[in-house]
């Protein structure tokens, strides 16, 4: 079993997009579920007209009623294409016996007995907050979605202590591209590797999301080739790269992203791209960064990190350039 964790910093978007784009474009003859668990809410049952009744909360119940760790398939529903996905808004975190993050991935079976790989989506990381720690500590690879620009680098950066006590090495980023910073810079400044990227893309975005637009368009697109690339480097469980499955495997993915998407909900309304266009390039800042408002940073001299972490094992980009 790979469990990989999903989460994102304030400015970054589409943790739940990539999450679910990621778990479309697993490797074929691996199981493998996303599981909601953004305390501030899940979006997947909304977008995709699935119940809000069946996921955590009944996966919760059935276990405390079991005594142990209900089979999970009962609680699963499908995304149009066949991801299985466990939804729910609920606070999943907290430990002990009871915790439900250690019911789901105890209660799985071993992968000889057709166990799961399992792609945690935990919404937006806020510096300080502990929740989600039970998936830090219990993920092969937690990815953080930055955007490159002075606002989102800075918000991981004040992340990474909590990442490296948490995860150490199994911290990696996922650099939005169209920011100011590049994967370098943003490495060189945060100490943390980058495994990839993932295009800005507001309309292939917008129809992995649920809303209307041409599947056929999304699975050629860019976005999904990163999706790709980052299912083929995260599956190994250690988040480093892997060249992209190209020919005829790659193609099938692709058909499973086209598949997934086609048969969207009609009735989700309003669900425009929040994300901000890209910074414009700002002035580069005099001295090492402070958060001072409007501040924007400089990766060079003064800088406490002057240099690419010694734990990066990815160069920036590497994956998917
Ligand atoms: N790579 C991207 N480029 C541009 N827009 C994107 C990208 N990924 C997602 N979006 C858009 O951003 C919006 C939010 O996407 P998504 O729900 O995946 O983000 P999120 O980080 O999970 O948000 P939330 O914090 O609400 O859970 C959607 O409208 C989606 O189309
Ligand atoms: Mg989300």
């Amino acid at each position: 079993m790979t469990v990989v964790s999903f989460a994102s910093v304030k400015g970054a978007p589409g943790v739940t997009t990539l999450t679910c784009l990621v778990g479309a474009s697993w490797p074929e003859g691996r199981r493998v579920m996303v599981a909601e668990c953004d305390p501030s809410g899940g979006d997947l049952a909304a977008r995709f007209c699935l119940s809000g009744r069946r996921g955590w909360s009944t996966f919760a119940t059935a276990s405390r009623r079991a005594g142990s760790a209900a089979p999970i398939e009962a609680h699963l529903q499908q995304l149009p294409g066949g991801l299985d996905v466990l939804v729910g808004s609920a606070e999943v975190d907290g430990s002990g016996p009871t915790s439900p993050v250690d019911q789901l991935l105890d209660g799985i079976p071993s992968p000889s007995e057709g166990g799961w790989d399992v792609l945690a989506d935990l919404g937006r990381m806020v510096p300080g907050h502990a929740g989600g720690d039970r998936w830090l500590e219990r993920s092969d690879v937690v990815a953080v979605l930055v955007r490159g620009d002075a606002s989102s680098v800075f918000h991981v950066r004040g992340l990474a202590d909590r990442l490296r006590s948490r995860c150490g090495a199994r911290a990696v980023l996922v650099v939005v591209e169209g920011g100011l910073h590049g994967p370098r810079e943003i490495e060189a400044f945060t100490g943390l590797p980058v495994a990839g990227t993932v295009p800005f893309d507001p309309a292939a975005a917008s129809v992995a999301s649920g809303c209307q637009g041409s599947a056929r368009r999304l699975s050629r697109s860019a976005l999904a080739a990163s999706a790709r690339s980052l299912a083929a480097s995260l599956s190994n469980g250690s988040g480093l790269s892997e060249p992209a499955v190209t020919g005829v495997a790659g193609r099938a993915r692709s058909r499973r992203i086209r598949a997934m998407l086609a048969a969207r909900t009609k009735g989700v309304a309003g669900d425009v791209p929040r994300g901000d266009p890209p910074a414009p390039p700002a002035p580069p800042a005099p001295e090492a960064p402070t958060a001072t408002p409007g501040h924007v940073p400089s990766f060079g001299a003064g800088d406490a990190i002057s240099g690419p972490h010694p734990s990066s094992t990815v160069s920036g980009g590497g994956v998917l350039r």
